[in-house]
C-alpha cells in the first residue's frame, strides 16, 4: 500500500512574516493529526529556515522549489542540495514546468539535479507533464513517456526507489481547470508502466505519484481516490491553511 503524500508548493509567495502566519495556523489545524499521510511544504528559499524552526513538534516535513546541479562555488544565486539539507529540507521539487518554461530546464539538467539531491540524501519530487497544445496533438502519451526517460536516465533501481513522481499537466496548473480524475488516472497508470518497463514491476507499484494541477478542497478527493494517484502537489490552495487542510483530510479519508 502506497502512502499518500501531500505536498504544498508554495511559489514564490509568502515572505517570512507571511510564512509564519501560515505555519502557525497549519500547525494549530493539524493538532489533532496523527499522521495518516505524509504533509509536506515547500516555502521559498527564503523562508526555510524559519519554516523548519516552526513546524518542529508537528508533522509537518520540509522540502525546496529547486535547487542546483553543482556541488558549490562561483555560481552566483543559486543553492545546493547540501545547504538545503543542513537546513532540514528531506524534499525538493525537481523539473516543475514553471523552471522548464521559464527558465530553460531540460530533461538532462534535471536528470543532472536528481543524481545531485539523492547523492545528499534528499528525496527529489520530479515534476513532468504536458502542455495543451501537446494534449490536443495527442501526443500527451510520447511526451510524458520522453520526460519519464530523460529525467530517469541512468538512474538504478533503488535510486527510483527513492523518488516522488509528479505528474502536473501544465494546461491545469493555476487554471482552475483540473484534470478529470480519470484523465489523470490514466497517465499515472502510463508513468507506472513506463517504470515497469524500464526496471521492475515491482518498483512500479512501489512509486509513490502525485497528480498536480488546481487540486483544491472540492475536487481533491475524487482525484486522490483513484487506483494510481497517490497524493497531490498543490500550488494555489496550499497558501491557505483552510484549503491545504481540506485537501490533507480528504487524502486522510482516502487512505481509510
Ligand atoms: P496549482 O495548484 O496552483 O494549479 O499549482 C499546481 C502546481 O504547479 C504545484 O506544483
Amino acid at each position: 500500500m502506497r502512502r499518500k503524500i501531500i505536498a504544498g508548493n508554495w511559489k514564490m509567495n509568502k515572505d517570512i512574516h507571511e510564512t509564519a502566519t501560515l505555519i502557525a495556523e497549519l500547525t494549530e489545524r493539524m493538532k489533532d493529526f496523527r499522521n495518516e499521510v505524509d504533509v509536506i511544504i515547500c516555502p521559498p528559499f527564503t523562508s526555510l529556515v524559519l519554516a523548519n524552526a516552526l513546524i518542529k513538534g508537528s508533522s509537518i516535513k520540509m522540502g525546496a522549489q529547486n535547487m542546483s546541479q553543482y556541488d558549490d562555488g562561483a555560481y552566483t544565486g543559486e543553492i545546493s542540495a547540501r545547504m538545503l539539507l543542513t537546513i532540514g529540507c528531506e524534499y525538493v521539487i525537481l523539473g516543475h514546468s514553471e523552471r522548464r518554461q521559464y527558465f530553460k530546464e531540460t530533461d538532462e539538467l534535471i536528470n543532472q539535479k536528481i543524481k545531485k539531491a539523492l547523492s545528499v540524501g534528499l528525496t527529489p519530487i520530479v515534476c513532468i507533464g504536458e502542455t495543451l497544445e501537446e494534449r490536443e496533438s495527442g501526443i500527451t502519451d510520447k511526451i510524458i513517456t520522453t520526460q519519464i526517460k530523460g529525467v530517469l536516465k541512468e538512474l538504478t533501481s533503488s535510486e527510483v526507489e527513492k523518488l516522488v513522481i509528479a505528474y502536473e499537466p501544465v494546461w491545469a496548473i493555476g487554471t482552475g481547470k483540473n484534470a478529470t480524475p480519470e484523465q489523470a488516472n490514466q497517465v499515472h497508470k502510463l508513468i507506472r508502466k513506463l517504470i515497469g518497463q524500464m526496471y521492475s514491476w515491482n518498483l512500479a507499484e512501489k512509486t509513490v505519484i502525485q497528480y498536480g494541477g488546481s487540486m483544491n478542497a472540492q475536487n481533491a478527493s475524487s482525484l486522490l481516490s483513484q487506483s494510481d494517484i497517490d497524493g497531490g502537489l498543490i500550488g494555489g490552495a496550499s497558501l491557505k491553511s483552510e484549503a491545504f487542510m481540506a485537501i490533507i483530510q480528504a487524502a486522510v479519508e482516502v487512505a481509510k
